[in-house]
């Protein structure tokens, strides 16, 4: 059984085939997956798909690249959804210096306001981090976060930097970008890291895996970015998925 850790099956490119793309997630043998919502109207959409799907569950946060966007009304909406049932983790939330929409100085502030929120409503967090890393880490330390801890989403980093993020609480999880053959650093992450501390994610529609590259991401791929972990570590499609999902099931708090 394989547990999606990020999907957005609440983006518009799964308008017309929802239906079909959950199928075949399930037929790949995709149990459980998390929806992740970034801003008003992709946390309706989790929040709804969680409702009224038994194995769907969502999570709600304010992506960095909208921080300018955030009210203190959407921190307390956030508040709100934090006790909803099918509500696990808080996110995706961080830093991203790519786009520059957001001056650094208020995605930092919301970033730490959204950890707070974590911490208060005790939910773990979901990590987006684009070309931010060092002060990534500097703000989940001052602030404390692995109280929480969460999931460093997608990760591309080095594996000092894995290391440092799994001493502070937090697992890590790959993604498509593992399966490319340029992409030297997931692979040493994937190799390096001890499976206690690992997950596997789509971020469907985005970062679609080998061989389908340049293609429509979803979520039945996620079977090959845990064939390429399986891979790399010497162990069996089975065993990466077995201990991924029990990994997912245990910082959700899912039974
Ligand atoms: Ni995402």
């Amino acid at each position: 059984m394989l547990f999606d850790t990020h999907v957005h099956l609440n983006a518009e490119q799964f308008n017309e085939d929802l239906q079909e793309v959950i199928d075949r997630a399930k037929s790949e043998g995709v149990s459980n997956m998390v929806v992740v919502g970034f801003d008003e109207i992709t946390i309706k959409k989790a929040i709804e798909l969680a409702e009224t799907h038994e194995f769907l569950y969502a999570s709600v946060g304010w992506h960095p690249v909208d921080a300018i966007d955030m009210t203190q009304e959407h921190l307390d909406w956030l508040k709100e959804l934090a006790s909803h049932p099918k509500v696990v983790a808080l996110g995706e939330m961080g830093l991203d210096y790519y786009w520059d929409k957001s001056p650094k100085e208020i995605q930092k502030e919301v970033f730490r306001k959204q950890i707070s929120l974590a911490k208060e409503v005790n939910l773990p967090i979901i990590i987006h981090n684009r070309d931010a890393t060092a002060d990534i880490v500097e703000i989940l330390k001052e602030e404390n976060a692995g109280e929480v801890g969460g999931i460093m989403h997608c990760f591309s980093g080095s594996v000092e930097t894995a290391l440092e993020c799994i001493e502070m609480n937090f697992y890590i999880s790959l993604g498509g970008p593992v399966t490319f053959k340029n992409a030297k650093k997931p692979k040493e992450v994937a190799e390096a890291i001890p499976l206690d501390r690992l997950l596997v994610e789509t971020d469907c529609p985005y970062l679609t895996p080998h061989p389908y590259r340049g293609k429509r991401n979803e979520p039945a791929y996620v079977k090959l970015v845990a064939e390429q972990v399986a891979e790399l570590k010497g162990l069996t499609l089975e065993e990466v998925a077995d201990a991924t999902a029990q990994n997912a099931k245990k910082l959700f708090g899912i039974k």
